[in-house]
């Protein structure tokens, strides 16, 4: 059976308190957006619908630049969610009837792709014209209550805005994911009208809709209410992002990746690991980033766009920037910065250093304060340093530079220029002493001079 996904995105996020859409907003280094695209995706069997409207052009930019292929159909004015799946009907209309269309809110994104697949299952099986998804809260907040009949069958769906005081003690919820026939969807919105109290098109009529029809609708009740969270406001996006990174972390611990302190540890889902590496408490790996084991990442170190072979120990709090490589048996100590530069196997920058477009040769050794001065306000040069150099502490390399292998840097110096392999180059002023001198000098501080 030919299933097509209808996501539904064109509200204005007004509970969100943002100038962006809560579609735009990230959790775990993906979009809101894309979380959907992808959730739809994995049950469409077509390019999935997208009804958007609010920052539009936005959040296509955001699901392009990922290369996600959807359809797309415009709500200018969010009249409510009826009236979004109406703006989606040219789309449906080239499926056969018997179709199968998945509706969900792009701000419900937690549901697990396995769940969603029992679902469609369930619906199948059951040959029913509907099935919605339903979940139970203790405190049922402002989701659409399920209210069913004496035999326990589903009714309707009553928003809370509507509800009486009985029915908002209802806490089985409307999660808003529904599979319906798309012949019974098309003449269902025909027949949905405006909200009295609200004046909005509420999709969750449907269900009173059909039900009434004695048409056959089905819920599947989720155990895990976190699947059916729908991210509205701040602190909903903050609940889910709790949700999803402890899921990650999950994932990654049975794989064989150790975490000191998994409750603040932030792992995109676009990052790679594998057994035996070790994060310590307040990592943050970010993007594309991959670690290999066996290597350490030690407390509150940030790591985006990198990638860390094995036997390496990073922190803790370094910071790694996007297209940093570490080869292999790499250390990387404290308040170290680097961006867009490669560590060859062996070497090491213990302390206190920023190196930004530098390739630092294997077994080098770069002392505490070495900063590479790689940007003259107008553009960016690259330092190179060759295998065993040995860089003295509190050395700026002004870039271009080339230190050759073997080379050593004095301490405190000032390279501008290239140095030779097997050279010693140090620039800096020399020192002079003078015996006696501290004596006189407070001597005379003493007089008042
Ligand atoms: C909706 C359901 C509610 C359910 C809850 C689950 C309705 C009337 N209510 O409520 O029963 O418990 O989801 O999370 O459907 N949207 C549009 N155009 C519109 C209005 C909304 O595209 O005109 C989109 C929004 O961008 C959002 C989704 O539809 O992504 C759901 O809308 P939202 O306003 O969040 O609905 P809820 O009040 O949460
Ligand atoms: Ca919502």
């Amino acid at each position: 059976m030919q299933v097509i996904s209808v996501v539904l995105a064109a509200g204005a996020s007004t509970r969100m308190k943002s100038s962006r859409s809560k579609l735009l907003h990230s959790l775990m280094g993906e979009t809101i957006a894309f979380r959907a695209y992808r959730l739809a995706r994995s049950i469409s069997d077509a390019d999935p619908i997208f009804v958007l409207g609010h920052q539009r052009d936005e959040i296509v930019e955001d699901l392009n630049s990922k290369g996600a292929q959807f359809q797309e159909c415009l709500q200018e004015n969010p009249l409510g969610t009826a009236d979004a799946v109406r703006k989606a009907l040219p789309h449906l209309e080239k499926y056969s009837d018997e179709a199968l269309v998945f509706i969900m809110p792009g701000d419900a994104i937690l549901l697990q792709e396995a769940s969603l697949q029992i679902f469609k299952d369930q619906h199948v099986r059951a040959q029913a014209q509907l099935s919605l998804m339903s979940f139970e809260l203790p405190n049922p907040g402002s989701y659409g209550r399920v209210v069913r009949d004496q035999q326990s069958r589903v009714r309707k769906i009553v928003e809370f805005k509507n509800a009486s005081e009985e029915e908002k003690r209802i806490c089985e919820l409307n999660s808003g994911f529904y599979l319906v026939r798309l012949d019974r969807l098309i003449s269902a919105l025909e027949k949905i009208s405006k909200n009295e109290q609200t004046l909005e098109y509420y999709f969750t009529d449907i269900v009173e809709l059909i039900a009434s029809e004695s048409g056959l609708v089905q819920s599947l009740l989720l155990q895990d209410p976190a699947e059916c969270l729908g991210i509205n406001t701040q602190l909903d996006l903050s609940v889910a992002r709790m949700v999803m990174r402890n899921r990650i972390n999950t994932r990654w611990q049975l794989l064989g990746v150790e975490m000191e302190d998994p409750q603040t540890t932030f792992v995109d889902e676009s990052v790679e690991l594998s057994p035996d590496v070790f994060l310590g408490a307040g990592v943050h790996l970010k993007g594309k980033t991959r670690v290999q084991g066996p290597s350490k990442i030690e407390a509150y170190s940030v790591i985006q766009d990198s990638e860390i072979g094995p036997r390496c120990e990073v922190g803790p709090f370094a910071r790694l920037r996007p297209g940093t490589r570490l080869e292999s048996d790499v250390k990387v100590g404290n308040f170290v910065e680097a961006k867009k530069s490669r560590f060859g196997r062996g070497s090491k920058a213990g302390h206190l250093s920023y190196l930004g477009d530098t390739e630092v040769g294997d077994g080098a050794n770069i002392g505490a304060g070495t900063i590479t001065c790689n940007y003259d306000g107008v553009s960016k040069y690259e330092t190179k340093i060759g295998k065993n150099v040995f860089v003295g502490s509190n050395t700026s390399l002004v870039a271009p530079v080339v230190l050759g292998d073997s080379s050593i840097v004095g301490a405190g110096s000032v390279i501008t220029k290239d140095v030779q392999a097997e050279s010693l180059a140090i620039s800096r002023a020399e020192q002079s002493e003078s015996a006696g001198g501290a004596t006189r000098f407070r001597a005379k501080k003493k007089k008042g001079h």
